[in-house]
């Protein structure tokens, strides 16, 4: 730590430095704006506080997938705070001011919800559930609605409104991540902040600290109710968190801004563009998500059905149709296509129609 930094907060399981300005941040794309250094330790606390510990290695883990997340989601049209990583425990972020109402997104009953509506953990929501908490220690972090935020003035409706569309966009996107990850989103917690000309912007981290992620196969928490349930093994979770998110990252690199469906295999113009006669033989293959894997997509889609009125509407799975032309109809070489590139075994299912 140098001599020029100065602590501006030091909270559970970070610490907020104000970095000396004028600065300039070559690669950031931002010029000269204020920012915070932010340092992930490896405290841990639950319950208010009322329990701690150390998870050997979490500050590094969640600095490192905090970095991929905001990443991603910037990729895809969500403001973040985050501009940089200085080290493995340190991010640049900009400078912001926090608005002191947490949202949670939840896709599954779990913890606090579980308990207040009488859910069996682990229940599925037929609707995404968006939730407010003010953020007061004192107070304990208590649950709020709209009105309560519009009393205390904490946000304008206009700035909640955008708090929770932004929530929402990033539960599509993180959802989507984490699928190819095998891992069930179940539910996380984000803050947002201002900035110097008003706008608002997605702060703070993402992590197994603030989300609940599931093995998609076995259902075990690979996250901080590990620590919360005394579940032993929180260390072995957030490296293995971090070593699927890694590895999956550099796919989503290359996905173009604006759009994951655009970096897809490249799709016929339609179906039927698929079926015309070239004289060689065709694979046309289609992947979808196991049905034990969310699909924020397909659930989209059966909503928008719904409120069409096609009430009749069950659940509804959204997938890739890829048109491969071959040289020669072999079911065993298009099969082995599938496993390595075209579909991701760990989460999708697939099948095949050789035709020639
Ligand atoms: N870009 C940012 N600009 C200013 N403050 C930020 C930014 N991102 C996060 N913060 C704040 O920095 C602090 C990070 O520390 P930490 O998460 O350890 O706090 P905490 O103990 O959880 O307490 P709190 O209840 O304040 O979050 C939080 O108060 C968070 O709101
Ligand atoms: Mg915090």
């Amino acid at each position: 730590m140098t001599n020029s930094r100065r602590k501006v907060h030091e909270g559970k399981a970070k610490i907020v430095w104000e970095i000396p300005p004028p600065r300039d941040m070559p690669g950031t794309g931002r010029a000269q704006e204020p920012a915070f250094v932010i340092e992930f330790k490896d405290d841990a606390t639950a319950f208010d506080g009322r329990k701690r510990g150390l998870i050997e290695g979490k500050g590094r883990v969640n600095n490192l997938l905090s970095a991929i997340f905001f990443e991603l989601l910037e990729r895809e049209g969500v403001p973040t705070h985050y501009l940089k990583t200085l080290s493995d425990r340190e991010m640049l972020v900009r400078r912001l001011e926090i608005v002191p109402v947490e949202v949670v997104v939840r896709n599954v009953a779990a913890g606090s919800l579980a308990k207040r509506l009488g859910l069996a953990e682990g229940t599925p929501l037929a609707r995404t559930v968006v939730e407010f908490y003010y953020k007061s220690d004192e107070l304990g972090d208590p649950l709020i609605n709209r009105h309560h935020v519009r009393t205390l003035g904490l946000a304008t409706d206009e700035e909640l409104d955008r708090m929770e569309t932004l929530a929402l966009r990033a539960n599509d996107i993180l959802g989507r991540a984490l699928a190819e990850c095998g891992l069930r989103l179940i539910d996380f917690k984000l803050e947002f902040g201002r900035t110097d000309a008003g706008e608002i912007v997605l702060a703070d981290e993402i992590s197994p600290d603030t989300c609940r992620l599931w093995d998609v196969e076995s259902g075990e928490r690979l996250d901080k109710d590990r620590f919360r349930r005394d579940l032993g093994g929180v260390e072995e979770a957030y490296e293995e968190v971090l070593h699927r998110v890694r590895e999956a990252a550099a796919k989503w690199r290359d996905l173009r801004p604006g759009g994951r469906e655009g970096a897809e295999p490249a799709a016929p113009a339609s179906p039927a563009s698929a079926d015309a006669p070239s004289g060689r033989p065709r694979a046309r293959v289609f992947v979808t998500l196991k049905s034990t894997v969310l699909d924020p997509q397909g659930a989209a889609v059966r909503r928008a059905l719904q409120t069409l009125g096609y009430t009749e509407v069950g659940d509804v799975r959204v997938g890739k149709f890829i048109v491969l032309e071959l040289e020669e109809a072999d079911p065993e070489r298009v099969d082995e296509m599938c496993r390595r590139l075209l579909a991701n075994p760990v989460i999708e299912d697939y099948r095949f129609e050789l035709d020639e």
